[in-house]
């Protein structure tokens, strides 16, 4: 290897050690235990109709960034609230260019820490 060469090999591996590294600072975002549990209620339950990844429709909406939108779907609801009554009365609020499909017996078909879970879970979407 000529001196060049080397010169070129040691900025080329300190990039690439320099990537490397700040990838790893930015950790991805974590879950708390409780999230995580909403997160498998969601597969269990959710994940049929609803996608995480953005603009993409199964049945229902693509659920990415609902946390950010929910708050102004309904006047007076925070984000949390509207999340809820979205999950138990999935009537009252239609998604607009959505049809009625969505399950209206999650109140029953969930325990209350279940929906706490999920909703705590989606509320991490933002
Ligand atoms: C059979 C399909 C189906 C299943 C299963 C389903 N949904 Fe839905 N969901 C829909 C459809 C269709 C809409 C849009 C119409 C409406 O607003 O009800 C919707 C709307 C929503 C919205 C409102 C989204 C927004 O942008 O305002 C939320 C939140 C939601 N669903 C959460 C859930 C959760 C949580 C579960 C699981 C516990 C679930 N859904 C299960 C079909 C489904």
């Amino acid at each position: 290897m000529t001196r060049k060469q080397r010169l070129l090999f040691c900025i080329v591996f300190a990039a690439f050690l320099l990537s490397a590294c700040s990838a790893n600072t930015t950790p991805a975002p974590t879950l708390t235990a409780f999230e995580q549990l909403g997160q498998s209620v969601f597969n269990l339950r959710c994940a049929q109709c609803h996608a995480l990844a953005p603009d993409t429709v199964i049945i229902g909406p693509s659920l990415a960034g609902v946390a950010t939108r929910a708050g102004s779907r309904v006047p007076e609801m925070d984000a949390a609230e509207y999340i809820e009554m979205s999950i138990l009365f999935p009537k009252d609020f239609l998604v607009p260019e959505y049809s009625d499909t969505m399950p209206t017996n999650f109140g029953k078909e969930l325990t209350s820490e279940e929906l706490q879970a999920v909703v705590a879970f989606l509320m991490t979407l933002k």
